[in-house]
């Protein structure tokens, strides 16, 4: 439903939910397909597994279960989600985007959908974008959905990336609400560094033939050891300046929910924020890097677990392809 309100709301966040598909891949698995070993993936990643979404399933099928938990969680029901917005680099296809076909099947029928591609970044600009919409009154809930199927651009004969991704989907609602309120964002973009971390095939530039086939370009292709020194740097920037922004300091951060990159590039972050790991949620281990996914379902299970008081600051920061980076702060 529109609306014309002049009024800005206070907007939270309203319910949550998270699909992971059953399947694992542990890292003694990864032993069997590259050169690679387990004390190797968890000594320089923090993984020890991540899920694998069958063939029949598309990034559009997770968002759609994480979809429908959200939207129970918030109390309503699909007729009352105004707008979708789903933040993906797995689309199901180039187009319709994969918000529309999420729109159908959960029968959302009353929603406008589009896509956000901004990589592992993209659910942090997604619910950035949300907030805008409902606080100006243009819409009442705005369902958010980060899904990926990494594991289906993932090169499995290259042991520097396809021991990092995984398959997943969160999702939130966003609508007028005084509890988990978003309080701040930020958002940024260094498109120079856009071929750190890129899939170079099957857009206008290259398009798909036997030749881009046979040289893997429909592949993600990343430059690890350059992705991680900006990664550090930008995330702790994003998450300062966001909290900076409404005249708090980092340390009174009460929990940073950090895209899930590298357990390492989590500690680097957590170091030049002042934060005790303690105040830093980690999922990484159960479920490797999930793109757009992985703020998302950390944002969910941090919810479950508790982790944090009512009142409490909660940061969401994340950097990825493109480059892109951003933050939000979420007042529980
Ligand atoms: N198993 C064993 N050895 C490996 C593996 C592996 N899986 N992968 C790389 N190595 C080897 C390399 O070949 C290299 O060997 P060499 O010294 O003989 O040449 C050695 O390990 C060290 O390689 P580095 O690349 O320097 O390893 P590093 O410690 O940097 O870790 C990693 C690599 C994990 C990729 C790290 O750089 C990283 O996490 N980068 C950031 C990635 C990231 O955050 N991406 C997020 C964005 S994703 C998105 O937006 C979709």
């Amino acid at each position: 439903m529109k609306q014309t309100g002049d009024e800005m709301q206070d907007v939270g966040i309203i319910g949550l939910g998270c699909y992971l598909p059953p399947e694992k891949i542990t890292n003694s698995d990864l032993e069997k397909l590259v050169d690679t070993s387990d004390q190797w993936i968890i000594t320089r990643t923090g993984i020890r597994e991540r899920r694998k979404a069958s063939q029949e399933v598309a990034s559009s099928d997770l968002g759609v279960e994480a979809s429908k938990v959200a939207i129970k969680d918030a109390g309503l029901n699909p007729e009352d989600i105004d707008l979708i917005i789903t933040a993906t680099i797995t689309p199901d296809m180039a187009f319709p985007a994969t918000a529309c076909i999420i729109q159908d099947k959960i029968g959302a029928r009353n929603a406008a959908a589009f896509d956000i591609n901004a990589a592992c970044t993209g659910f942090v600009f997604a619910i950035n974008v949300a907030q805008l919409f409902v606080s100006t009154g243009t819409y009442n809930n705005v369902l958010v959905v980060g899904a990926e199927k990494l594991t289906s651009i993932v090169d499995w004969t290259d042991r520097s990336t396809c021991v990092l991704f995984g398959d997943g989907a969160g999702a939130c609602i966003v609508g007028k609400s005084k509890d988990r309120r978003i309080i701040s964002s930020f958002m940024g973009a260094d498109g120079s560094g856009g071929h750190l971390l890129n899939l170079p095939a099957g857009g206008s530039r290259l398009p798909a033939t036997e030749e881009t086939v046979k040289k893997r370009l429909h592949f993600l292709k990343m430059e690890g050891n350059e992705v991680f020194k900006v990664a550090v740097r930008i995330m702790a920037e994003a998450a300062s300046n966001a909290i900076k922004k409404i005249g708090l300091e980092c340390n009174d951060i009460d929990l940073l929910i950090p895209h899930q990159a590298n357990i390492r590039i989590l500690m680097a972050v957590a170091k030049r924020l002042g934060l005790s790991e303690d105040r830093i949620f980690m999922n990484i281990e159960k479920y490797g890097n999930m793109s757009a996914a992985s703020t998302a379902v950390a944002l969910v299970e941090a919810s479950q677990e508790n982790r944090v008081k009512k009142g409490g600051n909660v940061v969401l920061v994340a950097f990825g392809g493109g480059l892109t980076y951003g933050a939000t702060v979420i007042k529980w």
